[in-house]
């Protein structure tokens, strides 16, 4: 059976395709998510997708993927900036973890500059808009198998 790799989406990028598209682009989360099961599918491995606005939801979500997860990738929006306890949770992962950003954040006001998330991270691609999330999910395979 296929592994699984959660990839987690946090608050906001339910918006996606209509927020703020000079920012973000114009593709929508369902547009996201099936770029990553398609890359994911090449490369035998299964995808959990999902997005939460709530931090307390992604927690237990990143608990979650702990146990049943292969590796995990997590784009935290906002609460990248913000959340040390998805941090803490992210950290009591023993799977890989890849971080994903659609903007450049480092292009980007300077409050956006720092992720708590990163510390958890083995690596992080951000500015690539919806490609980063392939690579994300290429990333992450080659991670896993090398484990
Ligand atoms: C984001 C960047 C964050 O700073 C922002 O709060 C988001 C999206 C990105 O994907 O570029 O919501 O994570």
């Amino acid at each position: 059976m296929a592994k699984t790799i959660y990839i987690l989406n946090g608050p906001n990028l339910n918006l996606l395709g209509t927020r703020e598209p000079e920012v973000y682009g114009t593709e929508t989360l369902a547009d996201l998510e099936a770029r990553c099961v398609r890359k994911a599918d090449a490369l035998d491995f299964a995808v959990d997708f999902r997005q939460s606005n709530a931090e307390g939801e992604l927690v237990d979500w990143i608990q979650e993927a702990r146990t049943k997860g292969a590796g995990l990738i997590v784009n935290a929006g906002a609460y990248t900036h913000t959340s040390i306890a998805m941090l803490d949770a992210l950290q009591a992962c023993d799977v890989p973890i890849v971080e994903v950003h659609l903007s450049n954040i480092f292009r980007r006001e300077p409050f956006r500059h720092h992720s708590y998330i990163s510390g958890a991270a083995k690596g992080v691609i951000c500015g690539f808009g919806g490609l980063g999330y392939e690579l994300a999910v290429e990333a992450l395979a080659s991670a896993i198998s090398a484990a």
